[in-house]
């Protein structure tokens, strides 16, 4: 496995591999969710090229970049076990010579909502280093947690309305044994913020089972917000909703994904569950 953290390098390394380039791109502070990208990876492409660096662009002021978990050896034991071929691991300096880029990605009106709505301006930062990093280089296949849903559905987006030439993969959440999804922040959890954090699976999982039953859209809410309320007091709700597939706003039957975000402490966490509803007759 080779490391790279210059333009330079990654280009002569990206000039080796021959074949299908899968990329995986991270903040680093690896965990089993990066993992099961990097196996996907590993499984539908030729060569796996991972990325690491926590991007400035996509926190707002009052957010965690400077607190965000720097590890990278530990990192690249994880890439190295999982038979990544290349890490590009750049600095600041790296990614943005010029400084800040004075034009950025619009991630349009969905950009807005949602995750875009609490942390504004996130997504044109999130947009615009992942389209960087497309650049640089140059997959053939990218592959992207379902965990973090906004932004796989606007990666998608943003490939298909500008022409980029990949395929992006999505990979589905892995949860802890009591449901809490894996997330590089969940390290700043006390034991007792933890606790309050299983609110966020436990509302999917009821409103899952309340699809289940075949109950409808406004049952399955309502079962998800008594479930969120029923958890361990601690958790402060920012948004539960049931949209489409495609986060498109309206009514939904068939298909549909239940997101939600809530504060636990200082700590911001997100999660969501596909679930199925029946057709409205
Ligand atoms: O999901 C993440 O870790 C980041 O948002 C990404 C896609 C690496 C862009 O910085």
């Amino acid at each position: 496995m080779e490391l790279v953290r210059t333009r330079e390098e990654l280009t002569t390394a990206r000039a080796g591999l021959t074949g299908t380039v899968g990329v995986v791109m991270t903040m680093g502070a690896l965990h089993a969710g990066h993992e099961a990208l990097l196996r996907a990876a590993r499984e539908q492409a030729d060569h796996v090229l991972v990325t690491i660096f926590v991007n400035p662009l996509q926190f707002g002021p009052t957010e965690d970049f400077d607190r965000y978990p720097r590890t990278l050896d530990a990192d690249l034991e994880v890439c190295r076990r999982a038979g990544a071929d290349v890490v590009f691991a750049p600095e600041r300096d790296e990614m943005y010579p010029d400084g800040e880029p004075r034009v950025r990605v619009d991630p349009g009106r969905l950009g807005g909502e949602l995750e875009g709505q609490s942390r504004p301006g996130f997504f044109h930062g999130v947009l615009t280093v992942v389209l960087k990093l497309f650049q640089l280089t140059r997959p053939d296949l990218a592959f992207f947690g379902e965990k973090d849903y906004q932004q796989l559905t606007l990666v998608r987006r943003m490939a298909r309305d500008l022409d980029v030439p990949v395929r992006v993969v999505g990979v589905p959440t892995v949860r802890e044994p009591d449901g809490l999804a894996l997330s590089s922040r969940n390290r700043y959890l006390s034991p007792e913020e933890r606790a309050a954090a299983l609110s966020l699976s436990a509302a999917l999982r009821a409103g899952a089972e309340a699809a289940e039953q075949g109950r409808d859209a406004g049952a399955v809410l309502a079962a998800a917000h008594g479930a969120f309320g029923a958890g361990t007091p601690g958790a402060r709700l920012d948004y539960l909703v049931l949209t489409d597939p495609d986060l498109e706003p309206g009514p939904v039957s068939g298909p549909a994904r239940l997101l939600v975000a809530a504060w636990v402490g200082t700590t911001r966490l997100i999660d969501n569950m596909p679930i199925r509803l029946a057709p409205r007759s």
